[in-house]
């Protein structure tokens, strides 16, 4: 490595340490990991078949970003319910004949209570929701990945939906001292409170995806994870496309835990128990 490339990627490392500090905080020691534990990938094609043999309706929040983008088309591809409803504060527009069936609940989040219609009678709910502090201010993120979110999760309750799906982040602690974390902590906690009959979280480290909108702070990112040793890469990052296989693997397991909390090495395994690309 020459001194200019080691230079770099030093100042590289420097920036991503400032950028990265809220992922790489360690997890609260208390939790307990809880997904499933062993995964037969072999047993997965008929889970699929049961769960399609059911007819159940999901909502997904949060469709028209990067997480929930994917997983709507995941789901869509696998034909996994009768009903998928997008709840979300715009209509968006799919060209693929996939998407004809999908409906869309265009609602004002801050004020949710006159749109409960909107949550009533899907079996599943997925929330894949979230801003940032940089693009909304601390008190704008408090209201979407807090305020928001536990909002949705009580009108879905009330609407009889029986499994909850929250997408939460690695490192998630309600007594953290950095926002972000404690948000997410806080959250994941006032959900559980609502009692669903099935409750899964997910907590993966830093996603890596295309992302279209530019955020140069990622890009570094993924640029600085393609070029680490796996092992280091997969306990800091994990890639959208097996963070959905993983809640669609989920999903489609049965499950007598009423919890389920996933974390990154979890959604590693669940994800990657079964290529996204398969024949
Ligand atoms: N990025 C990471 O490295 C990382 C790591 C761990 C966990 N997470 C968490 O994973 C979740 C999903 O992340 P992502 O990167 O897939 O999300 P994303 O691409 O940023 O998408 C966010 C979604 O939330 C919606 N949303 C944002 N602000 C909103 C508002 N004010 N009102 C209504 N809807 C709003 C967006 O809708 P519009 O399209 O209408 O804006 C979009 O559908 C987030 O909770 C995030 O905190 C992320
Ligand atoms: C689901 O729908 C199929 C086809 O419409 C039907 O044959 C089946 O009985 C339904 N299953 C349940 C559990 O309602």
């Amino acid at each position: 490595m020459s001194l200019g490339t080691g230079l770099g990627v030093g100042a590289a490392v420097l920036l991503l340490s400032a950028l990265l500090l809220p992922h790489l905080h360690p997890e609260g020691p208390e939790e307990e990991q809880s997904g499933p534990s062993m995964v037969d990938a072999g047993a997965l094609p008929k889970f699929r078949e049961d769960f399609r043999m059911q007819n159940k309706s999901v909502f997904i929040l949060g469709a028209s970003g990067e997480t929930g983008q994917v997983l709507l088309r995941e789901i869509l591809k696998e034909n996994l319910f009768s009903k998928v409803t997008l709840i979300g504060r715009r209509k968006l527009e799919f060209a693929e004949e996939a998407y004809k069936h999908v409906r869309q609940e265009v609602v004002d989040f801050e004020k949710l209570d006159e749109y409960s219609s909107a949550f009533q009678g899907h079996d599943v709910g997925f929330c894949c929701l979230g801003t940032t502090r940089g693009k909304a201010g601390a008190d704008g993120f408090v209201r979407v990945d807090r305020d928001y979110v536990l909002k949705s999760a009580e009108l879905a309750k009330a609407g009889g939906c029986k499994h909850f799906n929250l997408l939460s982040s690695k490192g998630a602690d309600k007594s953290s001292s950095f926002l972000y974390l404690q948000i997410k902590g806080e959250v994941e906690a006032k959900v559980e409170e609502l009692n669903f009959d099935r409750y899964t979280i997910f907590r993966p480290a830093v996603l890596l995806c295309n992302r279209k909108e530019s955020r140069p702070g990622e890009w570094l990112i993924r640029k600085f994870f393609s070029s680490l040793p796996t092992s280091w890469a997969k306990d800091h990052s994990v890639p959208v496309t097996t963070v959905v296989r993983a809640m669609v693997n989920n999903l489609i397991m049965p499950s007598d835990k009423k919890r389920e909390l996933l974390d990154n090495q979890a959604i590693h395994n669940l994800g990657e128990a079964e290529d996204l690309n398969k024949p």
